[in-house]
């Protein structure tokens, strides 16, 4: 289906200030496109009930239309509203709610018949994904709103993440109506996404709440889908698990123990390479601490394939990370970086 033209014209910034806020909300309900910072990564906004203005955001991102989009809501009864569930899995739904919301705690609950969420949201599902974000500004930008806001992450398709203002600028000046500048995130990788609408819970995508904090809450049923644990192809069925992602310009290349000729090196902790050392190193934390890791590694992925590129290196070799925690998440968007680009993903989309 053709799209209308992207909108060429100014990006506003934003400052996190009480007008700043209520300029961001009132351009939202006129159907801007307006991006801002949750706890994960900046997310780039419009009404979720529009679906003029959903297929606007398809269009400034460049993503495929089959992609659905997360639907974020000022409370967990407003997002509930939106769903259909009945006792065994309403009573799921809360108590994930009670423990995580807001919070970076995606849930993929079956859609109501009456939603008012456009189903160019939810590219024709019958489910819908639904969460409430956590930060002052976004939190008081949802109240002013009252509506909910659909908002996949700020980048182009395919490309990594923004998890500051400059990051959403970087890539779509002049395609969106304004950036709420919120600061930089303070988890920094996307919400876990849960899908509840089977008979047992589907980690979707490891993200900022972890498997064992989920496990608290849900015993030790979740079944961890192939393709969100490990990277793999994706399935036809399955629209998150598009296989490469957060792509930087340079091949990635993961478990590093030696330095090829021309990489670079993201490493964490005290893991060094052996053998001929790297010409440029980053550290995603020199402690070992997997949340200041997760908190920086979009913005080190950017810094380091800019500086890169600058000296003429032609790769990024990654040193082994921890599984456990938010190393989960940390590796699945290490090992999506990592895997094989389709040819057209190597250019911006049209
Ligand atoms: O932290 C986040 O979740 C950020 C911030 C902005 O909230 N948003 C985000 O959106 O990461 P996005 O569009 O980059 O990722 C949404 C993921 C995709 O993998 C999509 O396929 C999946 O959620 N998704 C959305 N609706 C779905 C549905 N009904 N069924 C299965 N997966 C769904
Ligand atoms: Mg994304």
């Amino acid at each position: 289906m053709p799209h209308p033209a992207p909108s060429h014209h100014r990006t506003e910034r934003l400052d996190q200030d009480h007008d700043g806020i209520r300029r961001a909300a009132r351009l939202l309900r006129q159907g801007g496109l307006i991006a801002f910072g949750t706890e994960t990564v900046y997310g780039l906004g419009g009404l979720a009930t529009s679906q003029r203005t959903v297929e606007r955001i398809f269009q400034a991102k460049g993503r495929p239309s089959f992609n659905p989009l997360i639907s974020h809501f000022a409370s967990a009864e407003a997002a509930f509203a939106e769903a259909n569930m009945t006792i065994p899995l309403r009573d799921m739904a809360h108590a994930l709610a009670r423990k995580f919301w807001p919070g970076p705690l995606t849930l993929i609950l079956p859609r109501h018949a009456e939603s008012r969420i456009s189903q160019a949201v939810t590219a024709g599902l019958e489910t819908i994904a639904v969460r409430v974000p956590k930060g002052r500004a976004v939190e008081e930008l949802l109240r002013l709103t009252g509506e909910p806001i659909a908002a996949p992450s700020a980048n182009r398709s395919g490309r990594v993440s923004p998890s500051t203002a400059r990051h959403v600028l970087d890539e779509l000046e002049g395609r969106i109506d304004a950036v709420l500048d919120t600061g930089p995130c303070t988890v920094g990788l996307e919400s876990t996404v849960l899908d509840l609408t089977g008979p047992h819970p589907i980690l979707r995508r490891p993200g900022g709440v972890t498997l064992e904090e989920l496990h608290d809450i849900c015993g030790s049923t979740i079944v961890v889908e192939q393709g969100a644990a490990d990277g793999s192809t994706p399935r036809p069925n399955a629209p998150g698990q598009l296989s490469s992602h957060y792509a930087p310009s340079l091949p990635v290349r993961l478990d590093a123990t030696h330095i090829q000729p021309g990489e670079a090196f993201l490493t964490f902790g005290t893991q060094q390479t052996e053998g001929p050392q790297p010409d440029l190193t980053l550290n995603l934390s020199p402690d070992g601490n997997v949340e200041e890791a997760a908190r920086r590694l979009f913005a080190s992925l950017r810094q380091l394939d800019q500086a890169a590129n600058r000296q003429g290196l032609t790769g990024i070799a990654v040193a082994p990370l921890p599984e456990a925690g938010l190393g989960r998440a940390l590796k699945d968007r290490l090992r999506r970086a990592a895997a094989p680009r389709p040819a057209d993903q190597t250019s911006p989309p049209a």
